[in-house]
């Protein structure tokens, strides 16, 4: 069974293992990863500036998501599932418990700038295209932005 809750502190390498190798399921090459390392190593300051959850099944951690807040307005800033569990439904799971959580702190949208293999996950849960996003890691590449208004989500 997969449960959710909170990440501890001394998860964080963990969490930085898996978001790489969770990204790298798109078969990007070795420059692209390592041009990548950066935003995606989790440190202290995550849980200070945002909210964090896991997945956990069988004890091992196999999904995270993180939401920050600018304003009211949410961005899902990670959502990363080990390449072992895809399509067994935790991106769901996570992506429910980013929308609730951005709900809980009174945003009104979430956003997403979603790797271009994400999108079409983001759409079939209702997210819609909001143009595109320069990304901050590589100079020349455009990622799609998506969001999701939450003014009419139910709260959980
Ligand atoms: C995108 C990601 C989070 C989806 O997680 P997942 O656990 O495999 O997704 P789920 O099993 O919960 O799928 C939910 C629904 O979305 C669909 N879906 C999942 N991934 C999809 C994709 N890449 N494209 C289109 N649809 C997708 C599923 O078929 C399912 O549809 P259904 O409800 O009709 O059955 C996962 O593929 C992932 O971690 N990818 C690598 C890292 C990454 O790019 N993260 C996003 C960064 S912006």
């Amino acid at each position: 069974m997969t449960v959710l809750r909170t990440p501890e502190l001394a998860e964080a390498e963990i969490l930085t293992r898996l978001c790489l190798r969770s990204k790298a399921v798109w078969g990007y090459d070795e420059a692209f990863m390592a041009a990548c390392r950066p935003a995606l190593t989790v440190t202290a300051v995550d849980w200070q500036q945002s909210d964090i959850q896991v997945a956990v099944d069988g004890g091992k951690i196999v999904g995270v998501a993180q939401v920050m807040y600018h304003g009211d307005a949410a961005e899902l800033d990670k959502l990363f599932v080990d390449p072992d569990a895809l399509g067994g439904g935790i991106g769901r799971r996570l992506f429910g418990w980013s929308v609730q959580t951005a709900l809980s702190k009174g945003a009104k949208v979430m956003t997403i700038d979603a790797d271009p293999g994400a999108a079409d996950f983001y759409r079939r849960l209702g997210a819609v295209d909001d143009g595109t996003v320069a990304s901050t890691v590589i100079p020349g590449r455009f990622l799609p932005r998506l969001k999701l208004g939450l003014a009419n989500v139910p709260p959980r």
